[in-house]
Order: structure tokens, then sequence, then C-alpha cells
């Protein structure tokens, strides 16, 4: 392997070059492959894999814990109730204990620096498993999915529309990395911050890649190879859904919007999704659509972290 990933905290894209992406990417897609040829490797064989979750997850908790048993190791899930993160002990404690009894760790917190103090404190590979900030790991899975249907990621053109969220940061972060234009349409207030998209940017023009933020949904599909969207009131903003739902109405992908793509466009979306809100039930049954291939390639892309970041 040409890239060395080994011992290594995934905290962001931010934080990954775009060699080490292509090399994610690539041991996913040999890591599919194999499996779906029979060859199993037991490459994390008696490592345990720690997995902290502050909030609920399907396609998350499920990769991650199918990985370690499909790669000959062990995942141990600590809900929001088992260890109750930040109340009942230090995070620097949690971190510190963990490290001595497991190999690996992943959490899924409400706010990054929570993540991030548990990295610095650990002396296991730390991954997240998302934040309020990124969602790496989903972003891998996603790449990998463009290049499978599209055989590239140089040159093409990714809309996202709605929320400037934890998932549009890490599509921000990484579309330069992979050489792929990346237009966000937003409505006013809630595009990605100003922090985001100034140092996505000095990624951008290091790729010589666009980065567009707008306001009008139909300017950012123009012309897409990709449309995706997420959710409009991530977990733990529960509090604004009514507001949100109000602000957000002119942001649905539906059929109508996707006329404005390239014919052969497709649709993503992280999931879950509300289906009325974000995106029409019809739009994600379309051909369009890959948001099953898009959840799959979840489980051979966290494999491909895992496997990577795991000390020999
Ligand atoms: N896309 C994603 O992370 O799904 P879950 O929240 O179900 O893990
Ligand atoms: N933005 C969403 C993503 C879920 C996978 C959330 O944070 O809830």
């Amino acid at each position: 392997m040409s890239v060395n990933l080994m011992g290594k905290h995934i905290l962001g894209i931010r934080e990954l070059t775009s060699e080490e992406i292509y090399q994610l990417i690539e041991t996913a897609i040999t890591l599919k492959r194999d499996k779906q040829t029979g060859r199993s490797h037991e490459l994390l064989k008696g490592k345990t894999l720690a997995m902290i979750f502050q909030k609920p997850s399907l396609r998350t908790r499920v990769s991650f814990e199918t990985a370690m048993t499909h790669l000959g190791g062990h995942a141990l899930y600590l809900g929001p109730d088992d260890i109750k993160l930040g109340k009942r002990e230090d995070i620097d404690d949690i971190a510190e204990v963990l490290s001595r009894m497991v190999d690996l760790m992943m959490a899924r917190v409400f706010e990054h620096v929570v993540v991030e103090e548990l990295a610095k404190n650990s002396k296991v590979p730390v991954v997240n498993g998302l934040s309020d900030f990124e969602h790496p790991t989903q972003i891998i899975g996603d790449f990998m999915t463009i290049l499978e249907k599209k055989k590239k990621l140089e040159g093409l053109k990714l809309a996202y529309v709605g929320d400037g969220n934890n998932v549009a940061n890490s599509l921000i972060f990484g579309a330069p990395k992979v050489g792929m234009d990346i237009f966000v349409a937003s409505p006013k207030n809630y595009e990605p911050k100003p922090e985001v998209l100034e140092q996505a940017k000095e990624f951008a023009q290091k790729a010589g890649t666009i980065i567009e933020i707008t306001e009008d949904p139909k300017i950012a599909v123009e012309g897409a190879d990709i449309v995706y969207t997420d959710v409009w009131t991530s977990m733990g903003q529960e509090a604004e859904k009514e507001e949100r739902l109000k602000i957000f109405k002119p942001y649905q992908v539906n059929m109508e919007l996707l006329k404005y793509a390239k014919p052969d466009a497709i649709f993503m979306h992280c999931l879950p999704a509300h289906y009325g809100e974000e995106v029409t039930k019809d739009v994600s049954r379309s051909k369009y659509s890959v948001i099953f291939d898009q959840a799959e390639n979840r489980l051979h892309s966290i494999k491909s972290i895992l496997v990577h970041i795991a000390y020999k």
C-alpha cells in the first residue's frame, strides 16, 4: 500500500490527503469484490472495536459492527445509556481506559470537540462516526459509489441541495481533494459556515476545482452529474423542525428539479430520508437513484478504513 494510515485518527475529510482518500476507496472496492467472490480476510482477527453512540444509527452502527465480524474481529456497542459520555466521567478518562482494553474506537457524537478530545487522549485510532461538523466515513463510501457509477471522480459536478450541515461540510472538504466541482444550494443563514468555505476554497484553489454557494437550487443542479441531499433537520436540531420545514420548502429534490441535471445524473442521499421533505419518494425509486448502493458501500468503505488505521 502506498499510503500509510496506520494508527491515524479519522476525524474528518478535512484532514485527509487526496492520496489517502483514493487509497481508502481503492481498498474498499477490493474488499467489496473479494466479499462478492467469497474471499474472506481475517485482517482484524482478535481485535476489538469500541463503538460509542450518543445518537441513533442504522447504517453506521451496522456497518462498523458487520465490518469487524467480516474481518475476524469484535465490536462492542456503547449506547447513550451505557457510558453516558461526558456525564458520568471525563472524556479523557474514557479515552485512556478504552485505549487499555480495545484496539480501535469509533464515536458518534453531538459536538465535534468530543471526538477530538477522545482522539487526543486515545492511544488507539479513533474514527468519527458523525459529529455536528463532519461525517467522514459517509463521504468515503459516497465517493466510492460515484466512482463505481461514473468511472471517475475528477471533472464531475456535484450539486448539494439543502442544509449546510455535517454531510455538506465533508462533501465540500472532499470534492476538491478528488477533483470534483461542488455547487451548494442552501437557504440564507443555512449555508455552510464561512470557516468551512474558507478552508475548502484553499483546497479548491490548489486543485483547480470550483466551490460555488447559491440560494438557487436550479443553478446548483444545472448540468450536475450528481445531485445530493440530506435531511433538513439533523439529529439534535429537532426543536427547529417546524421552522426548518418552512424555510427549506423550495429546496426539495423532486423530478422537476432533476430535469436541470445531466440526463445520466445520479441522485444520492446519505439516509435516513424524510420523504416528502428534502426529497420525494419517486426520486428515491427513480432511475437516477443510487441510494441503496450508497448505503451498502458504507460497509465496504468502513472495512477499508478500519483495515488501514488498525495497528498491525
Ligand atoms: N447515513 C448514516 O450515517 O446513517 P445512520 O445515521 O443510520 O448511521
Ligand atoms: N445530517 C444528518 C446525517 C445523518 C446521517 C444528521 O446529522 O442527522
